[in-house]
């Protein structure tokens, strides 16, 4: 099924809600857009518009733990999906990506530095949503999770990447990805269940680290009109996510140079191709596959406890659904 179709289905208990999350991050985006003043805030719209799974993952988790008006947190799941867009736009700087959601990166639309501040501007707003909640947990706990999200990033920078392993990318996932997911996952139990907490810190914990890893398979494997951003950036980048580092593990020599001599240059479709069919031949996806799937087993473990719902039940699809996604 289109992932659209997927999510659909999957936000259904939540879909009033989530509208109303689409139409705050419009507005915020839509505000962004017009503090420069040669940019027609009009272009990119589209960018304000992506999967939504972060501010979703809060809505259900408010939904499952059992509260009934869940209308009250869709400014606060819209908050999580500021900084999710903000951990893009900076994420998109760092690595000279010129394409997100389909549309001109902040980068790209302006430069480098003022795409920065844009980031910072969302992450403030963001902030701001929060606040109406006059929780102190609530924001302790998206500080932490702003905190990891730049330790891991900063933790690799120039670093040769050669002596990394697996539990490195694992790592890597966990801090950049994980963190936001379980914090977005927590937020509604911090507000009035926190004995909940670790339940939903440990299924957000697993189902971002299992998301992160099979985003860095879908960067090899699928094309730039379907991701709506560039396709094997992280060949290009040099990266080293767990696909690519399993890959270069399983090539022989030869291959390995020649996939290391791919850095730093725009692959063409034939490069693409030999990437993709060498991490085939070498069952490089199933691999990833399969390591995603037990975080994804660890997710579902840790909301099985919770009472049945039809909230708890878009969770659980939703964590099946990052299996299968194609973007
Ligand atoms: C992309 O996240 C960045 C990663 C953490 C891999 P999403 O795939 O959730 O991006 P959007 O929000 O749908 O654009
Ligand atoms: C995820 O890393 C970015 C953040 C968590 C901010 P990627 O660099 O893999 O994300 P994409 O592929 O650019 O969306
Ligand atoms: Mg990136
Ligand atoms: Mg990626």
């Amino acid at each position: 099924m289109h992932n659209q179709d997927s999510l659909i289905q999957i936000y259904a208990p939540i879909a009033t809600e989530i509208d109303r999350v689409r139409e705050v991050v419009c507005e915020i985006w839509h505000d962004a857009l017009t503090l420069v003043s040669t940019t027609d805030a009009n272009s990119n719209k589209q960018q304000a518009k992506g999967k939504l799974l972060r501010p979703a993952l809060c809505l259900l988790g408010a939904g499952a733990l059992g509260k009934k008006d869940i209308s009250q947190y869709a400014r606060l799941a819209a908050a999580y999906e500021l900084m999710h867009i903000a951990s893009l736009t900076h994420d998109d700087v760092v690595d000279h990506a010129s394409l997100r959601r389909g549309q001109n990166s902040l980068n790209t639309l302006w430069d480098n530095h003022a795409a920065i501040l844009g980031g910072d501007y969302l992450v403030a707003r963001a902030l701001e949503l929060l606040t109406e909640y006059d929780s102190r947990p609530l924001i302790v706990s998206v500080l932490q999770s702003m905190q990891r999200m730049a330790e891991g990033e900063l933790r690799y920078f120039g670093q040769d990447f050669i002596h990394a392993g697996e539990a490195d990318c694992i790592a890597l996932a966990d801090s950049k990805t994980a963190s936001l997911f379980a914090a977005s996952c927590t937020a509604p139990a911090s507000l009035f269940a926190p004995d909940q907490v670790p339940v939903l810190h440990e299924f957000g914990i697993g189902l971002g680290i299992a998301f992160q890893l099979l985003d860095d398979l879908l960067d090899i494997t699928q094309s730039e009109d379907v991701l709506g951003k560039p396709a094997c950036g992280d060949v290009t980048e040099g990266k080293h996510t767990l696909p690519l580092h399993l890959l270069r593990i399983a090539m022989t020599p030869d291959e390995r140079e020649r996939l290391a001599a791919l850095t730093g240059n725009t692959l063409s479709v034939i490069e693409q191709q030999w990437v993709w069919e060498t991490v085939q031949r070498l069952g490089v996806d199933k691999m990833t596959v399969a390591r995603a799937t037990q975080y994804i087993d660890q997710a579902l473990a840790a909301i099985a406890p919770l009472p049945d719902s039809s909230y708890k039940k878009s969770m659980i699809t939703l964590a099946q659904f990052v299996l299968v996604r194609q973007a």
